[in-house]
C-alpha cells in the first residue's frame, strides 16, 4: 500500500466517504453477504468522493472482510441517489511533485483492486450516480447490477483532463469491447460530457443486471444469491476468443480520429486516454494499472487539468451565485409574465419561463399572423417534449395552457415581470418598453433581451427607468445555460434581484454584467472573429483563416461561429461595436458584401464550403500565416479583456471565462480563456500583466 501520509496536507478539506461493513443473508441459503455501503455522511446533494482518507477507510473496509472465511460475498452500495462520484479534486491543484500524484495515482489502484481480487466473488450495486472512481470501483467488481433510476453514469475525466486511471482504461475495453469503452472514456466527455443513464449503462454491458430503484437492492441480493448458487447465468460482450487485434486498433484509430475533430491537440488527456486503451489489449492488470499511474501522474501536474479543474469550480460555485450580486431578499415574486415578440428568441423565451418557473406567460407580437407563429412554435415544441418522452401528457396540456397569447398590452397589466425581445433597433425597443410602461404596475420589473443595445439608453425615456434591467439569454435558449443580467446606469437593486432570481428559477447561471456594447460574450467573440475577419480581408486565404485557431480546441471554426450567429446578426453587432469603439473594431467589407449579398451560410447543409462565398472571401494582397492569424486574434482578445476588467464590464477574469465556458462552450482546458492566456504568455506580452497572479 503507498505511503498516504505523503498526501494529507494536500486534502485538508477531504469530506471522507466512510465504508460501513454489515452482515446480509443471502436468500436461497447461498450464504452471507458482507456488504458495504459507501456514505460521506451528507445528503445526495453532496456526492461521496474519494479523497485519500476514503480510500483509506474502504481499504480498512476491506482488511476486515478479506480475512473472514464465512462469507460467501462481499457487496458493495451507495448512500440514496449516489453510488460514488470518484476522486476527490479538492487537493489536485495542490498537487506540485510527481511523487504525491503518484501516490494518488497507486493508492486508487491498491485500495479499488483488491474489489476484484478477493477469495469471493465481489458485486457491485449502483444505487445511484457512479461517476469517474465511482464507476472504476464497481468495474473492479466480479458483477454489478444498476439501479433503472440511475441516470449518470460516466467517465467524466477527459472533459476535466483527467483519464479514468483508478483502472477505467484497463477493465472497461476488456469488458465491453474498445469501441464501447472509448465511447465512454473518450468521446461522451469531449461531447458536452453526456452521461450514460442506467440503460444505456446496461445494454452496453456496464452492468450484468438491472432493477426498478423501489426494491433495488433486496433485487440485487436476490441476484446476487442466484449467480452464487449458479441459477442466474451472467453473459459478457467479450468474445470467446477475446477481442480481436484489428477491431481493436480500429477503434483506437476512430477515437483518435474523433478527438482530433474535437481538439486538434490541444489537450492531452484523451489522447492519453486512448493510448491507454490501445495498449490495454496486450498488458498484464499490473502493467495496466502502472501505466494508469503514470499518465495520471502527468496529467495531475499538467496546466489544462489546473484550467479544468479552475473551469469546474466555476460551473459548480460561481455560476450559482452571481459576484456582485444584491441581496437576494430584495428579489420581488414573479407570478406571471409578459413577453414582447414572438419571434424565434420569444417564443423560445416564453416557454423556458412556463416550463421552469410554472407560472403563466402571456406573449405579445405586432399582428395575429405572427404571434400566432409564436405560440405555434411553443405548441409545436411541448409536444415534441412530450413525444420523446422528456415530459408527461399531463405536464404538456399544464404548459400549453401556460403560455397564452395577447394583441393587446392591457394582458401585461398584472404582469411582474416583462421582456422584450422585439427587432434589435434602440427606437423599436425604447417604444416599446414605454408602451408596455404604461399599462404595468409600477414594481414590475422591465427586462430586455438585447444582445448589444445599451441598457442605460433603453431605459432612458422612461417614467422608472430604475426597473429596466439586461436579461440576455442565447440561442437555443434550452440548451445555453448562461444568462447575462445587465445593470444599466439607473438599474435598481431589487430590480437586478428580481432579474437573478428569475434567472435562477429558470436553471440559468447568471452573470452580473455592467451596461456596456455587447456585454461579454459577444464582445470578445466579435473582437475574436473580427480580427481573423480582418486578416482575410488583407488577403488571407480561406482555408488558412479557418484552421487557424484550430489547436486551441475551440468548439467550432470561427466561420462555423459566423453562420450560427448569423452573417447580418454578426454585421450588426459589429457595427454597434465599431461605432463604440472604432480604435479596435472595425466592420470588415468582405462581412458586409456577404450580408449585402443575402449570403446567410458560409458552409452548404453537406459541410463543404460554399464556393460562392469562399469566391467573396478572397482577394487582398498582405495574406497572414495560420499562427500569425491565431497571435493576432488572442492578443486581441487579451488585450479586450484587460480593457473590460478595467472597465468594471465583470467583477473579475472569472466571470469572463464564466460567460465564455457557459456562453460561447469554450473549452475546460483552456479554462474558458484566461488561464490559457496567462499561461501561453500573452496577457502578459500584450497587457504587461497577467490575469491570475
Ligand atoms: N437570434 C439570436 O440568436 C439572439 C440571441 C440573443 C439575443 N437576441 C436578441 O433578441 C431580440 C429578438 O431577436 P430574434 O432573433 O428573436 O428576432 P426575430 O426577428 O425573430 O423576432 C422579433 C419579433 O419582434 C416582433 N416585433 C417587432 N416590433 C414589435 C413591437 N413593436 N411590438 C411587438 N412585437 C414586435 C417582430 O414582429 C418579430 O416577431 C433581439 O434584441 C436580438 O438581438 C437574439
Amino acid at each position: 500500500m503507498p505511503d498516504a501520509s505523503l498526501l494529507t496536507s494536500l486534502f485538508p478539506e477531504e469530506v471522507v466517504t466512510r465504508a460501513l461493513v454489515r452482515d446480509v443473508e443471502l436468500p436461497d441459503g447461498a450464504g452471507t453477504m458482507a456488504l458495504i455501503t459507501l456514505d460521506n455522511g451528507l445528503d445526495h446533494t453532496r456526492p461521496s468522493t474519494f479523497g485519500p482518507a476514503g480510500l483509506l477507510a474502504l481499504n480498512d473496509a476491506l482488511d476486515a472482510v478479506a480475512t473472514r472465511t464465512d462469507i460467501a460475498a462481499v457487496g458493495v452500495t451507495g448512500k440514496p441517489f449516489i453510488f460514488a462520484v470518484g476522486a476527490d479534486l479538492s487537493g489536485a491543484p495542490l498537487i506540485a511533485a510527481r511523487d504525491e500524484a503518484l501516490t494518488i495515482a497507486r493508492l486508487g489502484h491498491a485500495v479499488f483492486r483488491r474489489l476484484g481480487e478477493l477469495s469471493v466473488p465481489s458485486f457491485a450495486f449502483v444505487n445511484g450516480a457512479a461517476l469517474g472512481g465511482g464507476l472504476e470501483l464497481a468495474l473492479h467488481c466480479s458483477y454489478r447490477t444498476i439501479s433503472s433510476g440511475v441516470t449518470a453514469a460516466a467517465f467524466t475525466e477527459c472533459f476535466l483532463g483527467l483519464l479514468p486511471g483508478w483502472g477505467g482504461t484497463y477493465l472497461l475495453p476488456r469488458l465491453i469491447g474498445p469501441r464501447n469503452a472509448l465511447t465512454v472514456i473518450v468521446e461522451n466527455p469531449l461531447s458536452q460530457n453526456r452521461m450514460l443513464r442506467a440503460a444505456q449503462a446496461y445494454s452496453l454491458g456496464i452492468a450484468d443486471a438491472m432493477f426498478e430503484p423501489a426494491d433495488f437492492l433486496a433485487e440485487s441480493l436476490r441476484w446476487a444469491a442466484r449467480v452464487l448458487t449458479g441459477s442466474a447465468v451472467v453473459t459478457r460482450a467479450v468474445p470467446a476468443g477475446g477481442w480481436d487485434t484489428v477491431s481493436w486498433d480500429q477503434s483506437v484509430a476512430d477515437a483518435r480520429l474523433f478527438a482530433d475533430g474535437k481538439l486538434h491537440g490541444a489537450a492531452p488527456a484523451p489522447y492519453r486516454a486512448i493510448d491507454l486503451v490501445a495498449a490495454a489489449r496486450g498488458r498484464t492488470r499490473d502493467e495496466g494499472f502502472a501505466a494508469e499511474d503514470e499518465a495520471l501522474a502527468d496529467l495531475l501536474l499538467s496546466e489544462e487539468l489546473r484550467a479544468g479543474l479552475y473551469a469546474f469550480d466555476l460551473t459548480q460555485k460561481r455560476a450559482r451565485h452571481a459576484a456582485g450580486a444584491p441581496e437576494e431578499s430584495l428579489a420581488r415574486p414573479v407570478t406571471k409574465i409578459g413577453v414582447v415578440g414572438a419571434g424565434l428568441m420569444a417564443a423560445q423565451i416564453a416557454l423556458l419561463f412556463a416550463r421552469r418557473l410554472e407560472v403563466p406567460v402571456v406573449l405579445t407580437d405586432l399582428d395575429q399572423a405572427r404571434l400566432d407563429a409564436g405560440l405555434g412554435h411553443v405548441r409545436a415544441e411541448v409536444a415534441r417534449l412530450r413525444d420523446r418522452g422528456r415530459i408527461s401528457a399531463d405536464a404538456a396540456a399544464r404548459l400549453t395552457a401556460l403560455v397564452t397569447g395577447s394583441l393587446t398590452r392591457d394582458a401585461f397589466a398584472d404582469a411582474d415581470f416583462v421582456i422584450e425581445a422585439v427587432f434589435e433597433e434602440m427606437a423599436v425597443k425604447q417604444r416599446v418598453l414605454a408602451e408596455v410602461e404604461a399599462v404595468v404596475r409600477p414594481d414590475c420589473v422591465l427586462a430586455t433581451n438585447t444582445s448589444s443595445l445599451s441598457v442605460t439608453e433603453m431605459a432612458s425615456g422612461l417614467a422608472h427607468p430604475s426597473r429596466v434591467v439586461g436579461f440576455h439569454l442565447f440561442n437555443p435558449v434550452a440548451m445555453m445555460p448562461l444568462v447575462e443580467v445587465v445593470r444599466g446606469a439607473a438599474t435598481d437593486d431589487a430590480t437586478a434581484a428580481t432579474a437573478l432570481a428569475v434567472g435562477a428559477r429558470a436553471k440559468k447561471n447568471c452573470v452580473l454584467v455592467k451596461d456596456a456594447p455587447a456585454f461579454v460574450v459577444n464582445r470578445l467573440l466579435t473582437r475574436f472573429l473580427g480580427e481573423i475577419l480582418a486578416c482575410v480581408d488583407e488577403g488571407t486565404p480561406f482555408e488558412v483563416a479557418e484552421h487557424a485557431p484550430d489547436s486551441l480546441g475551440l468548439p467550432m471554426s470561427p466561420f462555423f461561429l459566423l453562420q450560427l450567429v448569423g452573417p447580418a446578426v454578426a454585421l450588426h453587432v459589429g457595427e454597434t461595436l465599431a461605432t463604440a469603439y472604432p480604435d479596435r473594431f472595425a466592420v470588415s467589407p468582405k462581412l458586409r458584401a456577404l450580408v449585402a449579398a443575402g449570403k446567410t451560410a458560409v458552409y452548404r447543409p453537406d459541410l463543404t464550403v460554399d464556393e460562392s462565398v469562399a469566391d467573396m472571401l478572397a482577394g487582398g494582397d498582405r495574406p497572414s500565416t495560420a499562427e500569425e492569424v491565431r497571435e493576432r486574434a488572442l492578443e486581441a482578445l487579451a488585450e479586450e479583456i484587460r480593457l473590460m476588467l478595467d472597465e468594471g464590464v465583470v467583477a473579475g477574469p472569472e466571470d469572463i471565462d464564466l460567460c465564455m465556458i457557459l456562453g460561447a462552450a469554450w473549452p475546460f482546458h483552456l479554462g474558458g480563456i484566461t488561464p490559457y492566456l496567462d499561461r501561453a504568455g500573452i496577457a502578459e506580452k500584450v497587457t504587461g500583466t497577467r490575469f491570475h497572479p
